[in-house]
C-alpha cells in the first residue's frame, strides 16, 4: 500500500478548474509538502527523444485538443474579475489575453466592460477558428490571432507598448522553461508603462504535480511533465516567475501561492491544488 497522505492518493489529472470561492493563501501542511517534495525528486524524465518531441509538437497537440474538446473543456472565468478587478475599474482599457483558448476569459470580460478592446492570442489554429465564430467576436471589440509566444513578434499585430493588461491565465506552464524568457520579452515589449501582466499558474507541489510523479512516465524536465494527450505543464515557484518578468522591466506588486482544498466527501478524501497569483506592473 502507498504511504502517500490520504489526499494524494486520489486521481487529479482534471482541468475542470472551478474556482469560483476565492483562493486562500497557500495553508498545505509542512507533512504534506515535504511528501511532495520526495516524490518529485524521486521521479526522473523520460528519454530525450520523446521529450523534444512533446516539445516540438506542443501546437499541434493543443489544436488537436480543441477539435477534440471544442469549447466544452474550460469553464468562463468569471473569478477574474473578483482577483484582477483592473479589468473592469477603468474605461478605454486595451487588453491581451495571451493563449486565450476559446475565450472563456475574453467573452465575459468583453460582455463585463464595455469600454474595453482585447486580443487574443494562442497558437492553437482550431482555438482561434472557436473564438471567430463566436457570435460576440466582433470588430472594434476584439481581435483574435495565431501566435506562438515563444517565436511569433506580438508587435507585428499589437503597436509597441499600447496595453494596459495582460492575462496570462494556465498559459505560461505550457511553455518550456527554456523558451519562458523569449516569450516574457515578447509580452513586455506590447505592454506600455504603469501596464499590468495578471498572472495565475500552476504551482510547485500541486496534488496534479504528485499524482504526475507518483507514475513515472510524465516528466520531461525538473518541474515538467507531459500529459497524456501530448500537451505539457510546468509548475511554477514564485521565485521564477518574478525573476522571469522582473528581468523585463516590471515590478512584482503581488506574488503568492494560493491553495484550494477539494474534498470529495464520500471518499472522506480532500486534494491540495496550489496555484501561484501574480501581479507585475512595467516600470516607466
Ligand atoms: C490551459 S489552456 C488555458 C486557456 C485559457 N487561458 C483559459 O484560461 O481558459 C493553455 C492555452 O495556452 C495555449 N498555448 C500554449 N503554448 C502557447 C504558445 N507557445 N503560444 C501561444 N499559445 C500557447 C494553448 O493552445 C491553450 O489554449
Amino acid at each position: 500500500m502507498s504511504d502517500a497522505p490520504e489526499s494524494l492518493t486520489i486521481a487529479i489529472e482534471n482541468r475542470k478548474e472551478q474556482l469560483e470561492e476565492p483562493l486562500k493563501p497557500a495553508a498545505i501542511s509542512e507533512e504534506k509538502l515535504q511528501y511532495a517534495k520526495e516524490v518529485i525528486d524521486k521521479d526522473t524524465s523520460i528519454k530525450p527523444f520523446w521529450v523534444n518531441k512533446y516539445k516540438k509538437e506542443a501546437s499541434k497537440n493543443w489544436h488537436k485538443f480543441y477539435q477534440r474538446n471544442e469549447n466544452r473543456f474550460y469553464k468562463d472565468r468569471h473569478w477574474i474579475e473578483r482577483e484582477f478587478p483592473a479589468f473592469t475599474e477603468k474605461k478605454n482599457l486595451r487588453c491581451l489575453e495571451i493563449g486565450c483558448g476559446v475565450g472563456n476569459f475574453m467573452f465575459p470580460m468583453l460582455e463585463k466592460n464595455p469600454h474595453l478592446f482585447m486580443y487574443g492570442c494562442d497558437f492553437a489554429q482550431s482555438a482561434i477558428d472557436l473564438v471567430k465564430a463566436h457570435d460576440m467576436y466582433k470588430q472594434g471589440r476584439c481581435e483574435a490571432f495565431l501566435c506562438d509566444l515563444t517565436i511569433d513578434d506580438l508587435s507585428q499585430t499589437i503597436p509597441a507598448g499600447t496595453i494596459d493588461l495582460v492575462s496570462s491565465i494556465f498559459v505560461l506552464s505550457a511553455i518550456p522553461s527554456e523558451k519562458l524568457e523569449a516569450t516574457a520579452k515578447n509580452i513586455a515589449q506590447v505592454v506600455k508603462p504603469g501596464g499590468m501582466i495578471c498572472f495565475r499558474d500552476y504551482a510547485i507541489f500541486d496534488a496534479a504535480q504528485v499524482k504526475f510523479s507518483s507514475n513515472p512516465g510524465h516528466m520531461l524536465d525538473n518541474n515538467l511533465y507531459v500529459r497524456q494527450d501530448g500537451t505539457m505543464s510546468h509548475f511554477f515557484s514564485a521565485e521564477q516567475i518574478k525573476a522571469l518578468f522582473e528581468n523585463e522591466g516590471f515590478e512584482t506588486v503581488e506574488c503568492e501561492y494560493v491553495h484550494r482544498e477539494t474534498i470529495n466527501r464520500l471518499m472522506a478524501i480532500s486534494i491540495d491544488r496550489r496555484f501561484l497569483q501574480c501581479k507585475f506592473v512595467k516600470k516607466a
